[in-house]
């Protein structure tokens, strides 16, 4: 699905001077190029805080804790989507209220978010599927002066834009994940939580770090969740070259798109008020195993993202009774995401495009 080592050949003399220069100095923890990384995504952002941490479910964590969320509060959140999203909503003994999908952009429809609003709504968590900007917007007019809270999920949608803003810019407090295969991925796991209110900025910093202003000073219970000083040093020489990585994506996916036209094939959603980075190319089709089966036969990988709504697991049997939510199990019958990374060849992307077109043919 991904090739990691290409891009890593491409940035190899920056990548091993840098990680040499973390060797020497061994300022592991919370060392200058954490701080400078910090800096240098909230200005990526434009917005006032961007505080790193260990994982991308532990930024979600850390951001339902420093909204004080609870047991006896409600989050709502998508069904489609990875399980961290809603796990981070049990960590904190709140209880996940699972919501259907636009059938079109396959992120939160708004109008079900309306329908399961109840006395004690304390967040909703916006996922940017796939690293298509959900629609904050009218999410954000539903809740209006009520206390809630939007937490976006941005793990898949770095770079990404909605009306010219950045995703994680747009709610009250955001989360990325620079999991290795991300579209800003790190070589292990990393995470950060963007947001521009200070009081929660102050109150995620203090939960990453054992709830420690200080050195031996404790306010609050916390955690110890870091982003590496090798992770950072990593992640800046990346960010360096993002916003090239997400356009080589979205040329992939013009070009899948424009290949599959007129077949039978439901190609991602594109519109003219966001800037989709395709963390994946995921497209709808009734025979979704047929092709599968087929790139698998021809040695090429595909993958299903995902097989089944968070409401049909067993971990989170416990919230839910008697859901129905069609369009998340239908869409999850149906998906199947194609290989896509910012160095594929036209070899490459054109064998994808012969092979999916020689079932639907
Ligand atoms: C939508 C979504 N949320 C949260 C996460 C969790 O991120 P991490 O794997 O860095 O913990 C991921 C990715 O893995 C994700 O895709």
């Amino acid at each position: 699905m991904v090739d990691l080592r290409t891009q890593y050949h491409a940035l190899k003399k920056d990548i091993d001077s840098a990680l040499e220069e973390v060797l020497e100095q061994t300022a592991f923890i919370f060392g200058p190029n954490v701080h400078a990384f910090e800096k240098e995504v909230a200005a990526y952002l434009n917005t006032g805080h961007a505080i790193s941490c260990a994982s991308g479910t532990d930024a979600l964590h850390l951001a339902l804790r420093a909204l004080d969320i609870k047991p006896g509060d409600e989050v709502i959140t998508p069904s489609f989507t990875f399980a961290a999203t809603a796990e981070a909503i049990c960590y904190v003994g709140a209880t996940p209220v699972f919501v259907d999908i636009d059938p079109v952009t396959l992120n939160l429809d708004p109008e079900f978010v309306a329908s399961r609003i109840t006395n004690k709504t304390r967040a909703i968590i916006a996922v940017h599927l796939f690293g298509l900007p959900a629609d904050v917007e009218s999410i954000k007019t539903l809740t209006g002066n009520k206390n809630i809270s939007i937490i976006e999920d941005c793990a898949q949608s770095f770079g990404a834009l909605m009306d010219n803003k950045q995703t994680g810019s747009l709610g009250d407090i955001a989360c990325f994940s620079f999991f290795p295969s991300k579209n800003l991925g790190a070589y292990g796991d990393g995470g950060l939580v963007s947001t521009n209110s200070d009081q929660l900025a102050d109150q995620v910093k203090l939960l990453r770090n054992h709830g420690s202003p200080r050195r031996y000073q404790h306010d609050i219970i916390g955690y110890n969740s870091r982003l590496d000083e090798i992770q950072a040093a990593i992640l800046r020489i990346k960010l360096q070259h993002i916003d090239e990585y997400n356009q080589n994506r979205r040329n992939i996916a013009t070009r899948y798109s424009q290949a599959f036209a007129g077949t039978e094939i439901i190609t991602p959603h594109v519109n003219n008020d966001s800037q989709h980075v395709f963390h994946q190319y995921t497209l709808l089709f009734k025979n979704r195993e047929k092709i599968k089966q087929t790139l698998e036969d021809n040695n090429i990988a595909s993958a299903i993202y995902y097989p089944s709504g968070l409401h049909q697991q067993t971990a989170f049997a416990k919230y839910v009774s008697n859901t129905s939510l069609p369009v998340t199990e239908r869409v999850s019958t149906q998906c199947l995401s194609l290989p896509m990374f910012p160095e594929m060849t036209v070899n490459q992307i054109e064998r994808v495009i012969d092979t999916v077109k020689s079932v639907i043919e």
